[in-house]
This record gives C-alpha cells, sequence and structure tokens, in this order.
C-alpha cells in the first residue's frame, strides 16, 4: 500500500474507533437464520407438539404460525432436520382440542383465524414433503371456514368469533383470501377454491376495511351499517392481504394485484406509525403491552412482504427487509440467537411470537 493512503486509511479506522462509532453490518454472520430456527425450536414441547405450552405468553395459534415459518424454513433451506418435530406437532395437534371440545379436530378452535394458520402451514408442509394428508387436511379447513361465510350482515364474508357468530374482522377474510388463492394454485384443475378466493376479495375490497390511507383497521361494526371500526392497524392485518393478492396474481395473471399489494405495502413502508427510523413496529408501545398475540405480528408482516417483493421485478422491497434483518440481529438478540420484540432492541424477553418473528424475518431475508 502507498504510504499516504495506508496513512490515510490508518487515520480513519482511527477516527472510527476513537469516535466510538460501531462499524455498521450490513449483514448478518451466514448461520444467523439456522441458529434462530435451532432457538425456536429450544421453546418446542415434544409431549404437546406446541412451542412454549405453558407460557402465559404464548397462544395456540402462535404454535400454528412457528409450524409454517419452521416448514418455510425447511421448503427454502431443503434441511429436513426438523421434519419430526413438525410431523409430531401435526399428529397431536389436529386431535380435537381439550379445550374447544366442540371442534371435531383438524384445527378447528372458537375464532375462524386460528384455523387459516394451521391450514396455511399444512399447504407449506404439503410443498415440503409431497404429502397430500396435508394438502387434505388445508382443504377440510377452507370448508370449515367457508361455513362461517356469513350474509346475514356486512353482506358477506367471514365472521371471525365463532361462538357468538360475531366480528367481521380482517384477519381472518385475509387468511382465507391466501389460503383458497393457495389452494387453487396447489390443485391443477381447480375452479372452486379460485371462485372463492375472488368472492373474498370482491367483499373485502368493497368493505371498507381498507381505510383511506391504503392501511387495514381490525375490522368492521357489529351494527347494522358494517363500517370500519377504526380499530389498531397491526402489522400482520397489512401483511397477509400482500400474500393472498400474490396468489391471486398468480392464479389469475392480473397485475392489479400486484397493484394494489403495492398501494398497502408502500403506505406501511412510509407509514410513521407502524416503520421508526426504518424499522418495522408495533402499534402497541412495549411487548407487555402486545402479549401475547402481537408478539408474532411483525414476522407475518415481513414474510408476506418477502412474497410481494419476490413477484416483483424491482425487488423493492428487498433493502427495507435485510434493513430490519441486521437491526433486529444487532439490537432484539441476546447472544444466544434468541430475540426479543422490539426489533430496534434492547432486548426484552423471549417468547414464540417474538422468535418466530424472527425467524420469519431471516428467512425472508437470506433465504
Ligand atoms: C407444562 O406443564 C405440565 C403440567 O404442569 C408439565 O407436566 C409439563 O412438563 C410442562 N411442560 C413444559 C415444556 O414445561
Ligand atoms: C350469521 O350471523 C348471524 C348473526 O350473528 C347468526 O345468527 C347466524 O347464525 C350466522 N350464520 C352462520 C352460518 O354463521
Ligand atoms: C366457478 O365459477 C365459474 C364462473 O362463474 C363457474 O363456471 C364454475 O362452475 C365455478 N366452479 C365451481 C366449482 O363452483
Ligand atoms: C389471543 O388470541 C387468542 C386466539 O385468538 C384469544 O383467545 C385470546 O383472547 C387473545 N389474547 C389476548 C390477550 O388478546
Ligand atoms: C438468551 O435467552 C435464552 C432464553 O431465555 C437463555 O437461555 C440464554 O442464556 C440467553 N443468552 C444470553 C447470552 O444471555
Ligand atoms: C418473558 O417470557 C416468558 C415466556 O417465555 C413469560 O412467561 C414471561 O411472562 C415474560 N416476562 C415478561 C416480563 O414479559
Amino acid at each position: 500500500m502507498l504510504p499516504l493512503l495506508s496513512l490515510a486509511v490508518s487515520c480513519l479506522l482511527f477516527l472510527a474507533l476513537a469516535s466510538g462509532a460501531a462499524i455498521r453490518r450490513d449483514t448478518v454472520p451466514p448461520d444467523a437464520t439456522k441458529a434462530a430456527v435451532d432457538a425456536m425450536m429450544a421453546l418446542y414441547d415434544e409431549q404437546t407438539g406446541l412451542w412454549d405450552p405453558n407460557s402465559t405468553a404464548s397462544s395456540w395459534w402462535q404454535s400454528g404460525v412457528a409450524l409454517w415459518a419452521l416448514t418455510e424454513y425447511m421448503v427454502k433451506s431443503g434441511s429436513h432436520e426438523y421434519l419430526p418435530q413438525a410431523l409430531n406437532t401435526v399428529k397431536i395437534q389436529r386431535a380435537p382440542l381439550t379445550w374447544w371440545p366442540d371442534g371435531d379436530g383438524e384445527f378447528r378452535a372458537d375464532s375462524t383465524d386460528d384455523t387459516g394458520w394451521w391450514a396455511l402451514a399444512m399447504t407449506s408442509l404439503y410443498e415440503l414433503t409431497g404429502d397430500e394428508e396435508y394438502l387434505l387436511i388445508a382443504e377440510e379447513d377452507e370448508a370449515y371456514m367457508y361455513k362461517y361465510w356469513n350474509t346475514t350482515t356486512c353482506s358477506g364474508g367471514l365472521i371471525w368469533n365463532i361462538p357468538s357468530r360475531t366480528y367481521h374482522n380482517a384477519i381472518s377474510n385475509e387468511l382465507y383470501l391466501e389460503l383458497t388463492a393457495k389452494l387453487h394454485n396447489l390443485i391443477p384443475e381447480d375452479t372452486m377454491y379460485l371462485n372463492h378466493s375472488l368472492q373474498e376479495w370482491e367483499w373485502f375490497k368493497n368493505s371498507g376495511m381498507i381505510n383511506g390511507d391504503n392501511l387495514i383497521n381490525d375490522g368492521l361494526t357489529d351494527d347494522a351499517a358494517c363500517v370500519n371500526n377504526g380499530m389498531t392497524i397491526w402489522t400482520y392485518n397489512q401483511g397477509v392481504i400482500l400474500g393472498g393478492l400474490v396468489e391471486l396474481y398468480e392464479a389469475t395473471g392480473d397485475i392489479l394485484y400486484l397493484d394494489e399489494a403495492q398501494r398497502i405495502a408502500d403506505a406501511v413502508v412510509n407509514s410513521a406509525t407502524l416503520v421508526r427510523d426504518g424499522t418495522l413496529s408495533e402499534p402497541c408501545s412495549n411487548e407487555e403491552a402486545c402479549e401475547p398475540n402481537g408478539t408474532a405480528f411483525k414476522g407475518i408482516f415481513i414474510r408476506e412482504l418477502a412474497k410481494l417483493n419476490a413477484a416483483l421485478d424491482d425487488h423493492r422491497y428487498r433493502s427495507f427487509i435485510s434493513q430490519n434483518a441486521v437491526t433486529a440481529y444487532e439490537n432484539a438478540q441476546n447472544g444466544s440467537n434468541f430475540y426479543g420484540f422490539q426489533w430496534q432492541g434492547p432486548y426484552d424477553n423471549v417468547t414464540i411470537g417474538t422468535q418466530e418473528a424472527a425467524v420469519q424475518l431471516l428467512v425472508a431475508a437470506y433465504l
């Protein structure tokens, strides 16, 4: 090296060190994704087939999302390391639930969205194994959810709360959109699932759930008016819709679905509430306030944003996704690949919700 250049480099290095400026990473170590999966599996309980089952900070549906995240990791990495655990979970949890005896198994509980998460995990397990048994479970789940398509109020859409037959909310209908379009794309010659998916989208886009800022509130009012209830704009409700629209685009070739998805994704990325200093954030202020359910939401959004990103020629969301992964790795991780809730840090506390969100983030960014 030329002495002058060498001197300049040394000076810069000295300045960087002396000023205490952290040298920012632009990536994470190559084994970070697998390490996050391994840490998630440390929360796994063979006996129940659930993740972190005894914690009050976990919910049953989050184990469905953990299974979805785990199977997607295996599909994308080619690893089958945790297939025995995935199959163990299905074997145990597809039985009728002790805490919801009205459901007759195959992942049916007291709200329609619960079934949607497990059903999407089944489609992913089918992609991983090619075993039609899992596709059949997903189809049975679709039929179960469709039973709650309710035209008595709001001219259609799924209701969320099964015991009371109330609440047309966003998440159940978004999951139903993605599930039906995905089933159509997995099943040659299908027309029924595509019809159901188009029926859902026609209803959803006219329901008022998508507000004037292109963001999606929690649901509709339960009175005769059935208008947007103005409730919390959770990140996952901006995410699952993207996955559904990408599947519909793949089913039909109609670019308008991607345009709609981009309007929603752009509204999130540019939102001062949902993105703080470039980092995806939940409207609830801290981990305790978001527990148990909200801790998993951000990973779901990012997983679906990555799906949209992959469908676009310009991959315009790639840097947003990888920036979030680097931020979470540096700030939300506790030194042993367990991740807390706030991706901007400091590390707060790991739950299955926070850990599966980190797995979905890293898989989205690096696989
Ligand atoms: C959960 O609690 C049950 C009953 O108290 C216990 O038998 C089981 O070992 C616990 N599981 C875990 C993973 O801690
Ligand atoms: C539809 O909603 C109404 C009003 O909540 C309820 O009475 C009815 O049982 C529901 N039907 C179905 C099929 O869920
Ligand atoms: C789906 O809709 C198309 C057009 O409306 C109709 O021809 C077809 O029979 C429907 N398929 C099923 C399974 O309902
Ligand atoms: C979390 O979600 C489950 C399933 O939808 C629900 O039963 C439970 O009440 C929720 N918990 C909180 C605190 O919102
Ligand atoms: C990270 O959290 C896990 C789970 O609570 C714990 O077992 C581990 O010791 C923690 N690692 C460090 C370096 O604190
Ligand atoms: C931390 O997480 C554990 C489950 O992993 C949960 O039982 C505990 O309540 C959480 N603590 C706080 C302060 O959130």
